[in-house]
């Protein structure tokens, strides 16, 4: 076996990542294939906004998992879609723990909270998450990413999280939460007139179980957080795969993205450049091939722990079953 198939053998979860149009989607797509037809069930997700999985297999794949094959299942997370379903989540959980006359303050910090930096990411993650934790027994989570800007905030993103429900949950203990916050508002008030009308339970009470409850959601969402990370933090566990091309600005790139996947605390597994020019087809080809070797050497003497897994410029796009049959069969040259 090679390389990439030993990686996706042998760890729970793996990540594709790199620059746009590396190839990340067809390397998942045709890794995903090799690694069930040996037997072992894939699940390949593709979080790129871009929607390619169902490009290559000429079929729709959306937000729940559909076979593409035996022992291989797809899905497509929708950053926007699924920061709406989070959002939608959060506002229904607000409107019912808080008093009605604050629903418009609600709306107005979750339209904002819409458009907040690491809003999409988080919902990503969140739900990223939730597929890990679901996945069937055994099978293996690969995950097409998108461009890596992207990708390595979604990897450093469960630590921001953690920082965030850590910070909330001190503060609620310090102040006796929301509650304390809703008082100033007037919501207790509202409350206590509403208890003495109809006997309800003593505003007290209702602000001790609210406090309780939020506290309950925070923590749910901190131990799911935790969770991923120790999975990605995990090297036995969770591997990371960067595609890129042998050209100068992809090679700084990916020692930039290695570096920062590693002080995140995940590790990468194999580089993978593809596209490579093949020898012996013509002066052209042969002189590209000679410039890539140069920038091949700058890629070794940055990063030389890591393997390098090296995939032949293919004469036509990688589409279908057959191109990704073409394409795993070059994974391990
Ligand atoms: N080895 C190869 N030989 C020839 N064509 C390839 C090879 N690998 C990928 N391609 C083609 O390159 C194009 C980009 O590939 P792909 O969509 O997999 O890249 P990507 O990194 O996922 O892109 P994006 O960042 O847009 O998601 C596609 O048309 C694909 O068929
Ligand atoms: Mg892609």
């Amino acid at each position: 076996m090679g390389l990439l198939t030993d990686l996706g053998a042998s760890r729970e979860v793996l990540f594709v990542g790199g620059k746009g149009g590396v190839g990340k989607t067809s390397v998942a797509a045709a890794l995903a294939l090799t690694v069930a037809r040996a037997g072992r069930p894939v699940l390949l997700v593709s979080t790129d906004p871009a929607h390619n999985l169902g490009h290559l297999w000429g079929r729709p794949v959306g937000p729940e998992p559909v076979e593409l094959e035996p022992g291989l299942r797809g899905l497509e997370i929708d950053p926007a879609a699924t920061t709406e379903e989070h959002l939608d989540a959060v506002r229904h959980t607000m409107q019912r723990l808080m008093p009605e006359h604050l629903r418009g303050e609600i709306k107005k910090h979750l339209d904002l909270a819409r458009e907040a930096p690491g809003t999409h990411e988080s919902a990503v993650l969140e739900r990223l998450a939730e597929v890990v934790r679901a996945r069937r027994a055994d099978e293996l989570v690969l995950v097409d990413t998108a461009p890596s800007g992207h990708t390595s905030r979604l990897i450093a993103l469960p630590e921001l999280m953690q920082a965030w429900t850590d910070g909330l949950l001190r503060r609620q203990e310090r102040s006796a939460g929301f509650g304390a916050a809703l008082r100033g508002l007037g919501g207790d008030q509202g409350e206590r007139a509403a208890a003495d009308v109809v006997g309800a339970p003593r505003p007290r009470d209702r602000r001790e179980r609210r406090d309780a409850e939020i506290r309950a959601i925070l923590d749910r969402r901190q131990s799911r957080f935790r969770m991923l990370r120790e999975q990605l933090q995990d090297p036995a566990r969770s591997a990371f795969v960067i595609v890129l091309a042998a050209e100068r600005l992809p090679v700084l790139e990916t020692v930039e993205l290695h570096g920062q996947l590693e002080r995140s605390g995940m590790r990468v597994g194999a580089l993978v450049v593809n596209k490579r020019s093949p020898a012996g087809s013509g002066e052209l080809l042969a002189s590209r091939r000679a410039v890539e070797e140069e920038h091949l050497a700058s890629l070794r003497s940055q990063l030389p722990d890591l393997p390098i897994v090296q995939v032949p410029l293919l004469p036509r796009e990688v589409l279908g079953t057959e191109g990704l049959e073409l394409l795993a069969g070059q994974l391990e040259g």
